[in-house]
């Protein structure tokens, strides 16, 4: 077998064995001027070694030190302790930061960690929080549970409220939290707007940007402060992880990245390795998902059972305008509301479908579908019929509105 150190000469210009790592950085000058999916296919690649294109997966707790001197300044090491990073963190987190266009990042073990730490990062006892009425609902039960334990005030505000949210803003005020669209019924909010009215009260606005994965909606363009993402949806986009991250813009890193190491909070390598697997096509599976849940979107829009569709990428409904100013693209997780029929006519539609399965995810390669009731405090919810989200995967979408059709029928008793 060739030594590798000349493998490296010959093929990369260098001398030196183990610097093809140097060789990476070198070589992409500047990656943030390529394009975002060039980016995806790159980015983090700077902790591969040995010439390998991917980096390495490193279960590791322990780092030892040569000597006393290295182990007492062992906090200007890259590396230090297994939680607070390997080769294999670094990769991913500098991947999802250089993603979602923020400073640094840091991954959890879910998403609903990353919100959790988010939170309990920027808010102590005696501040006020402001929630957004559709924020993805286990939320609630943090609020509910321990933020009202420590102290912290909550209300909840109308996802639509743009910049009327400053008569909510009180000068306890401490984080704005959105989530657009909202989970289930897909509001898109004013993001700049609230963003503006959190900045003018000296609050942070977080944002769960979950929806496309941080690809097509750029938060810190938008002037947020701090993204959270449940990276078990698209960016692992493969239903076999559980993970979130906290990306933050430069003022808000320090106080998060305290709180993150605070609280104990780390993700496991192999998670990490399929994670950053997946990051790699989250371009070219977005785009499939989108143009799908178009093509299935425009066909549940024709039929007689279906009185609405909330689906922003799509002309007419609700909130499209706001997503064509702010979004580059849609992903595949959208809702419909029935016209009212019975709970046991919408079983029929969903108990027979053979392409959609029935589960609380969405953002893998599988089409799915859930029935929902929305859950509000701040707001009404008027419509009187049933609803369903739907995620649409990447199969063919002709067999998925062949599977819909059988569906209605059988819902409209014409089966
Ligand atoms: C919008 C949104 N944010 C966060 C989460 C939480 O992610 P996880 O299930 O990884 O905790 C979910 C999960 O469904 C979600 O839909």
């Amino acid at each position: 077998m060739r030594p590798l150190n000349e493998f490296v000469r010959k093929h990369h210009g260098q001398v030196e064995l183990g610097c093809y790592k140097k060789f990476m950085s070198k070589k992409i000058k500047n990656l943030a001027k390529l394009k975002p999916a060039t980016r995806l296919c790159h980015v983090g690649r700077e902790y591969a070694e040995h010439g390998m294109v991917n980096p390495g997966v490193y279960h590791a707790s322990t780092f030892l030190f040569p000597d006393v001197a290295t182990l007492n300044d062992r906090h200007h090491l890259e590396y230090s302790y297994g939680r607070f990073g390997t080769p294999t963190s670094r990769a991913l987190e500098t991947a999802i930061a250089t993603l979602e266009g923020g400073h640094m990042c840091k991954v959890t073990p879910s998403g609903m960690s990353a919100i959790s730490t988010a939170l309990l990062s920027f808010l102590k006892s005696g501040d006020h929080l402001l929630m957004v009425d559709t924020v993805y609902w286990p939320t609630r039960s943090l609020i509910d549970t321990m933020l009202t334990k420590l102290g912290i005030e909550t209300t909840f505000y109308d996802p639509l409220i743009g910049k009327g949210i400053a008569a909510l803003v009180r000068p306890n005020t401490k984080v704005i939290y959105l989530e657009s669209p909202g989970s289930q019924t897909m509001e898109v909010q004013d993001v700049p707007a609230i963003v503006a009215v959190a900045h003018a009260h000296g609050a942070v606005a977080i944002i769960d940007n979950t929806w496309t994965g941080g690809h097509y909606f750029k938060a810190f363009e938008h002037g947020c402060d701090v993204s959270v993402q449940a990276v078990t949806k698209y960016i692992a986009g493969h239903s076999d992880v559980m993970m979130g991250s906290v990306v933050c813009n430069e003022a808000a890193w320090p106080q998060f990245k305290a709180a993150y190491e605070a609280l104990g909070l780390f993700a496991g390598p192999d998670d990490m390795n399929m994670a950053l697997r997946g990051l790699r096509t989250l371009d070219v599976r977005l785009e499939r998902h989108q143009k799908n849940a178009l093509v299935v979107a425009d066909w549940l829009r024709g039929q007689s059972a279906v009185d609405t569709v909330l689906y922003p990428a799509l002309s007419n409904a609700p909130g499209h305008e706001m997503w064509k100013r702010d979004f580059k693209g849609a992903s595949g997780l959208f809702s419909v509301i029935l016209k009212p029929v019975s709970e046991e006519a919408v079983a029929k539609l969903l108990d027979g479908l053979e392409l959609f399965g029935m589960g609380y995810s969405w953002g893998g390669f599988e089409s799915l579908v859930v029935p929902f009731k929305p859950h509000r405090t701040a707001t009404n919810w008027t419509a009187e019929g049933p609803c369903l989200r739907f995620h649409i995967g990447l199969e063919s979408p002709d067999d998925l509105i062949a599977d819909l059709k059988q569906g209605f029928n059988r819902l409209q008793n014409k089966s």
